[in-house]
């Protein structure tokens, strides 16, 4: 576990910051009739022109610069040519490294109408992912974020909490220790220390927690074909209250201003 110097948190909230930026970009441009490689072309530039580089392109062979996982696609979901439609969820997931630091976050957007369900779904993780963020605190420990996680969305909600895939440590590494799972037991696992960066990124699936990947090897798919929703902030462990180093404020405020986004979640 690699925590970091005050000035190190800074570089790092830099890092974050322009992954929200790209994201806000993406808010702006999102409507039915795009497709997920015109956002991918889109982020790329942005990040270029910002003097940093996207991080995912070639990370374990990883052929694309943002993740783009729509409606039952839970992660990793490749950017492609198939046109946007109203009542989609989009997940982007991107990261970039900006003076040698990661910033790695991902938001989920919807495109115009959907049920009711699908609504609770996007609003009860986005929740989840506060929750877990209030216990990232000096001396609590994975544990508490995992279970804070887990007890808003399986216990609460009924909603299936994905076993695969985990939140991270991350730095000068995309992935470094903890893992921090969005499942677990309170007072369990790695104690936090301060100025430890984490990726806390809650996958919750609307119906079973079960998963299968695609054979392209990385696109993961709930097992029974309902909706899935992530989202994912840059957080540094403090004493009384942690620091989202992310800014969704921005992505929101265009996200609103983009009346082919549904924000009445
Ligand atoms: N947020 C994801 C993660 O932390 C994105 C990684 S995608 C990859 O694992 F392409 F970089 F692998
Ligand atoms: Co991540």
């Amino acid at each position: 576990m690699i925590c970091k110097t005050e000035a190190e948190v800074a570089l790092m909230k830099e890092a974050a910051t322009l992954v929200s930026k790209t994201l806000a970009e993406v808010a702006k441009e999102l409507k039915p009739g795009i497709t997920t490689m015109y956002i991918d072309t889109l982020c790329a530039k942005f990040v270029r022109d910002h003097k940093a580089i996207p991080s995912f392109f070639n990370y374990r062979g990883y052929p694309h610069n943002v993740c783009a996982s729509v409606n039952d696609v839970i992660v990793h979901g490749f950017p492609n040519n198939i046109a946007l439609k109203e009542g989609d969820i989009v997940s982007i997931d991107m990261g970039v490294i900006l003076n040698g630091w990661h910033g790695d976050h991902a938001y989920t957007f919807i495109l115009g109408e959907v049920s009711d369900e699908v609504k609770r779904l996007v609003r009860v993780t986005k929740e989840s992912l506060y929750k877990g963020i209030e216990k990232a605190t000096v001396n609590n420990r994975v544990g508490d974020i995992a279970f804070a996680i887990q007890e808003h969305t399986e216990r609460k909600n009924g909603y299936g909490v994905v076993r695969e895939l985990v939140g991270h440590g991350l730095g000068r590494s995309l992935h470094e220790d903890p893992q921090v799972p969005n499942f677990g037991k309170r007072g369990t696992g790695t104690k936090l220390k301060e100025n430890l960066v984490l990726a806390i990124e809650p996958m919750i699936n609307m119906g079973t927690k079960d998963v299968y990947t695609d054979d392209d090897g990385w696109t993961v798919r709930t097992r029974d074909g309902k909706p899935s929703v992530h989202f994912e902030h840059d957080v540094c462990v403090k004493k009384d209250k942690a620091l989202i180093l992310s800014d969704y404020s921005i992505i929101e405020a265009a996200e609103k201003a983009n009346p082919n986004l549904n924000t009445n979640y």
